[in-house]
């Protein structure tokens, strides 16, 4: 099999720099990254050439690569979005667009589709009130898209423009002999929980920074209520899962934008696992009013079942696999040093 070429955004962010781990072990990828960074460590040797700068600005220059495969995860994530609304626009919006752009394009000239692999997110969901969260409970992927945050518009959004770009793009598919379109696809994540990686910006991160925290025997005070319940999933389900899409015939998909989930725990869930693993965690809960007012608006877990049908979606990890083993034997190497430090 030839090696294909792929491009991913975002490289040096969390999912990033898991996806192009996952890529190069699989094999057969020429992969080319770009970042507002340069390339992170665990990415350099990996990658066949990084692109470091804004994407909005670096685009014109992709016009030169002939991508097969586009994963697009450069994105302000949900809490810095509502500080620099504008400027999230212009990431989120603008550079998708301009890759949708190019992947329009390119798939035409070559009259092969460039495949476009999104991450989308709970927060394209949106709940008027508390009451009305607890009372959808699992939610399906076109229910209360009525996002609240500034991300979450951006995501949803994105998604139709997707869709637009490989489906309807100028209306060319009622040619008489349509060019080939891109094949775009995307998951809406819960929040992601590495064990190597924390994430920046986000709004899920209570629950990672809660237990990396834990882990280094640094105090933590979560930013959302007690009571607070989304839905999670270990890093690597997440990597599996965009494999497991973007490997699906396309004829088998129903959909484009498919939920994904692999377990759903209240902040105090995540405490007590965190005091059960690390006894001397100081944990407190210091709600920030806008930070919890996003989460409120997000589903406390989500229906999967279009994935689980379609493309055979089935996490490895649900919540005690998560914490027994993956995430609690990694963090403990990770973090050996630091804690034989603070004698744990
Ligand atoms: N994890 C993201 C955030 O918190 C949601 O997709 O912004």
């Amino acid at each position: 099999m030839s090696e294909k070429t792929v491009l991913v955004t975002g490289a040096c962010g969390e999912i990033g720099q898991a996806l192009v781990q996952g890529l190069a072990k699989r094999g057969g990828y020429r992969i080319v990254t770009t970042d507002l960074l340069p390339p992170a460590e665990a990415i350099q040797p990996l990658t066949s050439e990084h692109v470091q700068g804004d994407l909005v600005y670096r685009v014109k220059q992709f016009y030169d690569y002939d991508f097969d495969i586009i994963f697009h995860l450069a994105a302000s994530l949900s809490s810095k979005a509502e500080v620099a609304t504008e400027e999230a626009h212009r990431i989120n919006v603008e550079g998708t667009m301009q890759l949708l752009m190019l992947a329009a394009y390119k798939s035409a000239k070559r009259g092969r589709a460039v495949q476009f692999l999104f991450p989308s997110s709970i927060a394209a969901y949106g709940f008027s009130s508390l009451e009305e969260k607890h009372r959808a409970g699992r939610v399906k992927e076109d229910d209360y898209n009525t996002p609240h945050t500034m991300y979450g518009c951006n995501k949803l959004y994105c998604e139709k423009l997707g869709i637009y770009y490989s489906r309807y793009y100028g209306q060319r598919h009622l040619d008489p002999d349509p060019p080939v379109m891109c094949d775009f696809r995307a998951i809406r994540f819960p929040g992601l929980i590495s064990a190597y990686t924390v994430p920046s910006g986000g709004t899920s991160d209570y629950g990672p920074e809660m237990l990396h925290h834990a882990a280094q025997g640094l105090p933590y005070a979560c930013f959302v209520r007690e009571d607070t319940q989304i839905s999670f999933m270990a890093m690597p389900d997440a990597i599996k899962a965009i494999f497991m899409l973007m490997d699906a015939p396309r004829e088998q998909l129903t959909r484009q934008v498919y939920n994904i989930t692999a377990f759903s725990l209240t902040a105090a869930d995540f405490r007590k696992r965190a005091l059960a693993a690390f006894p001397s965690a100081q944990i407190t809960f210091q709600p920030n009013p806008r930070r919890q007012g996003i989460v409120d608006s997000w589903p406390e877990d989500v229906d999967d079942s279009a994935a689980r049908r379609d493309w055979g979606w089935q996490p490895d990890y649900d919540v005690d696999r998560f914490f027994e083993e993956y995430f609690l034997p990694e963090i403990r190497k990770r973090y050996k040093n630091v804690r034989a430090r603070t004698n744990e």
